[in-house]
């Protein structure tokens, strides 16, 4: 019997995470094979070595297939990158028939694309935010609505072209598909967040090893989304640099006894940390850490306050602030992040479902299981199996076509 599977590809900056699913009906979901590799070709989240890229994507899809027993040909894969470039915009076409048909719906979003933009860049999404049918606005779908005029508030997402082919590239070169390309924090949105938060107005915070991408929801739309180049590897850094440990030594040290609250630690507590090679193991307080990672968390976090400002979002994140990624696990930081951004702050972890196993309930595989599930919505849409030959065929351009498709289908 033919299965339909289902992949989702995460490149990220530390890791490399692939996972097969097996999609048994629109609403059943069963994961069959996970495999993940260490990152060592993208700095910030871009690719910055070909070869070492296609070599961690390799490992990680070689070990998710031999675990599912399945052939790969194809993957939903994820976006990020100081590159990408996010910005609102509109469009309005005449209605000819008096009736809106899906024709009028494609003019206008067409309309609301025709921004000028670099011609190194390629918009990667347009996400309808509503539709306004003369006067009349808060509309999903306009579709058979009567009016003479059709109005329409998008998101555009834009990357730059080099870097988005880059990334395609080496996911091509080890033999699979990049068939939807999809901004990263849309994805972790899509297994992190549930329906009423992005209803109330919520920001996603997804720190991971090289950026933290933020995507931010209001009435159920999303109204803005950034990729900021800081992430867990700057706070390791930072360790490694204030303690003068090795990178790994500091990586350790983070992840066993970091915390960002300085004050909250008892201050007679101290850690062994290993020097630099032949130098001796030294005592250091848990409160020197802890000021250590908090200063990168207080810079993170005013970043994200200063953002909210300056686009005047404050008053319109009633769900709060949810932080996921694997940088969001050091302990703390949702209570530093409320007090600075004064926001209810919480850790975001993926929704499980079917055949997930307790490895996967982790923030840091928010984003590739944000993306198996995008994959299955786009078949859904496709209502078919899918097929290769289709997108060996289909040149970048069609391909972010299908991811920008798929969001719009998803959003009626
Ligand atoms: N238990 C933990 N405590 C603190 N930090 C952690 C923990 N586990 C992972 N991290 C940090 O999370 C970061 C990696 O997160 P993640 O796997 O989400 O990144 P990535 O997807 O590879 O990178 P990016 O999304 O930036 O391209 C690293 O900096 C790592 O140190
Ligand atoms: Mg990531």
């Amino acid at each position: 019997m033919e299965r339909n599977i289902i992949v989702g590809l995460d490149v990220g900056t530390t890791k490399v995470c692939t996972i097969v699913g097996v999609q048994h009906s629109s609403t059943e979901l069963e994961i069959i094979g996970i495999g993940t590799h260490p990152s060592h070709g993208l700095k910030k989240g871009s690719v910055v070595n070909i070869a070492k890229t296609v070599s961690s994507i390799q490992n990680s899809v070689e070990e998710a297939k031999l675990m599912a027993g399945v052939n790969i040909s194809s993957a939903t894969i994820g976006i990020a990158g100081s590159h990408i470039y996010s910005f609102n915009s509109s469009g309005v076409v005449a209605i000819k028939n008096g009736e809106i048909s899906q024709h009028d719906v494609d003019r206008v979003l067409e309309a609301a694309k025709a921004v000028v933009i670099p011609s190194d860049r390629e918009i990667l999404h347009v996400i309808p935010q509503e539709f306004k049918v003369d006067n009349t606005g808060g509309i999903r779908n306009p579709i058979g609505m009567c009016g003479v005029r059709l109005e329409v508030h998008v998101h555009v997402v834009t990357g730059s072209i080099s870097l988005i082919q880059n990334l395609v590239k080496c996911v091509e070169e080890t033999g699979i598909e990049a068939a939807n390309i999809t901004l990263q924090p849309i994805a972790s949105s899509r297994s992190v967040l549930s329906s009423e938060e992005k209803d109330m107005g919520v920001v996603l915070v997804d720190i991971g090893g090289g950026t933290t991408d933020i995507a931010i929801w209001k009435e159920g739309s999303l109204i803005h989304s950034q990729i900021i180049p800081v992430g867990g590897n700057h706070f390791t850094n930072d360790l490694a640099v204030a303690l003068k440990v090795p990178h790994a030594e500091a990586e350790r040290i983070k992840i066993n006894h970091g915390s960002v609250l300085a004050e909250t630690l008892n201050q007679n507590s101290h850690i062994t940390v290993q020097g630099i090679s032949g130098t001796k193991s030294r005592e250091v307080p848990s409160s020197y850490i802890a000021k250590v990672l908090g200063a990168r968390a207080e810079e993170l976090f005013s970043l994200i306050k200063e953002q909210l400002e300056e686009k005047q979002l404050t008053n319109e994140i009633t769900g709060g602030i949810v932080l996921t990624g694997g940088g969001a696990l050091i302990k703390g930081l949702p209570e530093l992040g409320e007090y600075i951004i004064e926001k209810p702050t919480k850790v975001g972890y993926p929704a499980p479902f079917g055949g997930m196993t307790n490895i996967m309930q982790n923030p840091k595989y928010s984003t590739v299981l944000g993306l198996l599930l995008e994959s299955c919505s786009t078949q859904n849409n496709n209502n078919s199996k899918i097929n290769n030959q289709k997108f060996k065929e289909a040149d970048i351009v069609s391909r972010l076509g299908d991811s920008l498709r798929s969001v719009f289908k998803e959003i009626f």
